[in-house]
């Protein structure tokens, strides 16, 4: 049984859509919840929203991207509530899709800063805090089913979702002689503002280069299947329901597992190939190398 009353949770990301569903549904669960987030008037509406529900809650302006934010975030969580139990590592931007032709370098820049290294500084920050207590904690990682197969144009929006599912796969790993469970959340598409991530592209991201036909056509795409989306309340009841499962791979998908489904078939038939080739003869027979832990 999953005892969440009392605990605190850091939700990055978490002044709108998934983060701020997730932050009403572990609230609700009995969590204080910490909202952290780049978008200031959202911010202060989400915390008032969770205010008025009953949860303890408290609201941090604050870019992933930036490492010294995470050290504030994590020093103000720890002053209001004392100790972190879960980091929900969700903030994230559609930003860097397009041809491979057509580099749009400060958009994949963003896309790395605040999808990769937005989760890498979330989880080097409060990993010491989740395991100093010696109570159960989370890590949970918002990938995308972006993140378990590559799509034409995906550019690196897809390149930082796969990253955030095998560092969440490591990290599984690397932690599971500790009381950090690990998951990753990979949802399609969800009833959000994720398409209009532009909203919270900084500065520094600045020129933003005039979309080309297909960046026009793939955000037209994604706009439609977002609209079309499920809606956030579900994503929240089953990523509460995954964790009483101590689930690595949260799905909310489940018509999918065709995408994974296709990549591993496709995988297993190269593997298959390679097996088979007389070039390499014999390798079949060593010893596999494996770092676990
Ligand atoms: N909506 C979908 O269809 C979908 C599908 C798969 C994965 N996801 C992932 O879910 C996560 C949440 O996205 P969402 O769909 O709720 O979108 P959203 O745009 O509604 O919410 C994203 C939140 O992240 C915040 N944010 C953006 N940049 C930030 C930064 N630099 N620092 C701090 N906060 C920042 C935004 O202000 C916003 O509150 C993202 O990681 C996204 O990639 C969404």
């Amino acid at each position: 049984m999953l005892d969440l009353e009392g605990k605190t949770a850091v939700i990055s990301g978490g002044a709108g859509g998934i983060g701020f569903n997730l932050g009403m549904t572990l609230g609700k669960a009995g969590m204080n919840i910490v909202l952290a987030d780049i978008e200031e008037p959202q911010l202060a509406s989400a915390e008032s929203a969770l205010r008025d529900a009953g949860i303890e809650v408290l609201a941090v302006a604050m870019d992933v991207a930036l490492r010294e934010d995470w050290a504030r975030t994590a020093e103000v969580a720890v002053q209001r509530f004392g100790s972190v139990h879960m980091l929900v590592n969700n903030a994230g931007v559609g930003g860097g899709i397009g041809a491979l032709e057509t580099l749009d370098e400060p958009g994949w820049r963003w896309a790395i800063d605040v999808n990769l290294m937005g989760v890498v500084y979330g989880a080097n920050t409060f990993i010491p805090l989740l395991k100093e207590h010696g109570e159960s904690a989370w890590l949970i990682n918002v990938a995308s089913m972006a993140g378990m197969a590559g799509a034409p144009l995906g550019g690196a929006y897809t390149a930082t979702k796969a990253a955030v599912v095998a560092l969440s796969e490591s990290w599984h790993d690397e932690l599971k002689n500790t009381p950090v469970q690990v998951s990753v959340l990979a949802p399609a598409f969800v009833k959000t503002r994720i398409h209009l991530s532009h909203r919270n592209r900084q500065a520094r991201y600045a020129p933003v280069s005039a979309p080309t036909p297909d960046v026009l056509h793939i955000a037209k795409v994604t706009a439609k299947a977002v609209e079309n989306g499920i809606d956030v309340e579900v994503v929240g009841a089953r990523v509460l329901e995954a964790l009483e499962q101590g689930e690595l791979y949260i799905f909310t998908h489940p018509n999918y597992s065709v995408v994974p489904q296709q990549r591993s078939a496709a995988i297993a038939a190269a593997f298959e190939r390679a097996a088979q080739s007389p070039i390499l003869e014999g390798i079949s027979d060593q010893e596999v190398t494996r770092f676990d832990r």
